[in-house]
């Protein structure tokens, strides 16, 4: 499949969301984003979705009692812009996925999964995570969105040192620079139909 149309889902800032309009226009990913749903009113990421003239949309977590009505809240939202796959981009809710989007949703976790994921593990709180374990390496993954916190398949990962004079800011500096290149290369696989998933295992097919 080429040029993806995709649905993208936020709780907070946007910035791997600019990136992701970034390498749109950039011509470096087969893709347009056709809609931006954020789970919270205040989200940042909705100002830089209205100054892009794509829809944003809100659809706020605490006005839903469980996961079941939120997630079909949420993808009845993006149902009429027929989206063929989905970004999470500092999505902080769980979903219910429905079959259609079975292997079509991907998020990026800042650090190497299955390590300083789940619960509570997310933004900085990884980072802090990292630095108190004494690590001397950490990343990025993208992977597709399981039902659990930080679970589904692993798509691609790309390491980054940790200095051993680094903060939690320093060192989400790095991880983030890894973020925008990695993240853009999974959805362009996406778009391309190169990601064959099995059980747990994300084969990426030749060109
Ligand atoms: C990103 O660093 C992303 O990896 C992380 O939140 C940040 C969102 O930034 N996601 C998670 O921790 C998911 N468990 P943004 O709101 O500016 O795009």
């Amino acid at each position: 499949m080429a040029h993806l149309r995709l649905a993208v889902l936020l709780s907070g800032s946007g910035t791997t969301l600019e990136n992701l309009f970034e390498k749109c226009a950039g011509g470096k990913l087969d893709a347009e984003v056709v809609v931006v749903v954020s789970s919270r009113a205040d989200a940042y990421g909705l100002e830089r979705t209205r100054r892009r003239n794509v829809p944003a949309l809100v659809v706020e977590r605490r006005r839903y009692a469980g996961t079941d009505e939120f997630s079909a809240a949420i993808f009845a939202a993006i149902e009429p812009y027929a989206p063929d796959a989905i970004c999470l981009a500092g999505f902080m809710s769980l979903l219910r996925i429905p079959e259609k989007y079975r292997d079509r949703i991907l998020n990026v976790h800042p650090a190497l999964l299955p390590a300083f994921g789940g619960k509570g593990l997310y933004g900085h709180h990884v980072h802090e995570a990292v630095l108190r374990a004494g690590c001397k390496v950490t990343g990025c993954t993208v992977h597709f969105v399981g039902e659990k916190y930080d679970s589904g398949p692993i798509v691609a990962q790309k390491a980054v040192p940790v200095m051993p004079d680094d903060t939690p800011d320093t060192l989400a500096a790095r991880v983030q620079a890894a973020e925008r290149e990695l993240y853009p290369e999974a959805v362009q696989l996406l778009a391309e139909g190169r990601l064959s998933v099995k059980g747990q295992i994300v084969k990426i097919l030749p060109e």
